[in-house]
């Protein structure tokens, strides 16, 4: 069957593919990315225009409430992508594998990324770590599926790290995020996320490799920028980090529906008669007719 068609099923807005990321590079056209994990958000999110949509494992702390990312599940994973890709019609749409689904023998971490493609219906999958990973990336483009890059602040390597801490700081830290990002290239990635590193670091990997580089606190010389949308939008509790910036509340907008709404059932202003449903005109006459007639029986 043929089904080459590179617009959206109403043919205005081309479908974004791995192939557009690479192309905004080279046209030097900034790339947007943000996550999203459910319908409505996802929904949004696409029809903002926004280019990628990554189910992130951030998820783990902005939708679940862990501490950090590393108790998610891949069939939590899966279950979310599954709930974005229902929504999300023109935006390239990724799933981040999870701690501990990539770290295990290549069979079983080819497995676990098919599920994302094949039951999530994600287009692509994101991995965290350089140099190490490139026999797994390459396993994996052999399998057909696009892999995106992440180096610098690798939250699943947070016991490694020594806490969530800028990465890149002394010259062996950049020369190894040099060596991670061209493995990462050379392996074929179709993008690399660059988390937590000075923006002279990030912008002299952006040059280096010929993959879209996509920041997040690292600075305005990437390719495009990625932040997650709960923080955006101030839904993720904690104090933003510093390249945070909120573009709205959503933490305000619906704490005072909700109050509201209690204040309107405490009070009974809500529901209004105009917010009811009514019976038709026969059958209230019919039931008035109906207790009518008890009324009559009952009287001695
Ligand atoms: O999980 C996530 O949200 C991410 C982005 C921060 C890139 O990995």
């Amino acid at each position: 069957m043929s089904i080459t068609s590179f617009e959206s099923p109403d043919g205005s807005r081309p479908k974004i593919t791995t192939v557009t990321i690479q192309e905004k590079k080279l046209q030097r056209e900034p790339i947007s990315c943000l996550t999203a994990y459910d319908y409505a958000t996802a929904r949004l999110v696409d029809e903002a225009g926004i280019d990628m949509i990554l189910v992130g494992d951030s998820l783990a702390m902005v939708v679940l409430g862990y501490e950090n990312t590393l108790p998610v599940t891949v069939d939590e994973m899966v279950h979310h992508t599954r709930a974005a890709r229902r929504a999300v019609k023109r935006a390239l749409l990724i799933a981040d594998m999870p701690f501990a689904s990539y770290h295990v023998s290549p069979k079983e971490s080819l497995r676990n990324a098919a599920r994302f493609i094949k039951e999530g219906g994600a287009e692509a999958v994101k991995i965290e770590g350089g140099e190490k990973r490139r026999e797994l990336i390459e396993r994996l483009l052999d399998a057909e599926i696009p892999v995106m890059g992440h180096i610098g602040l690798t939250p699943q390597s947070l016991h490694k790290m020594g806490g969530f801490k800028v990465q890149g700081k002394t010259l062996p830290a950049v020369e190894q995020l040099m060596r991670d990002a061209i493995a990462l290239d050379r392996a074929g990635v179709f993008s690399i996320v660059l988390e937590g590193m000075p923006r002279e670091v990030a912008a002299m990997i952006t040059a280096e490799v010929s993959a879209p580089t996509i920041g997040i606190g690292a600075g305005p010389d990437c390719d495009g920028q990625v932040l997650v949308f709960h923080d955006l939008v101030n839904l993720s509790f904690v104090p933003p980090a510093k390249f945070v910036r909120r573009y709205g509340d959503a933490a305000a907008l619906i704490s005072n529906a909700v109050r509201a709404f209690k204040a309107d059932v405490v009070s009974g202003a809500y529901p209004s008669d105009d917010e009811s449903y009514h019976l038709p005109k026969e059958t209230q006459a019919a039931l008035e007719m109906i207790a009518e007639r008890r009324r009559a029986m009952a009287k001695p």
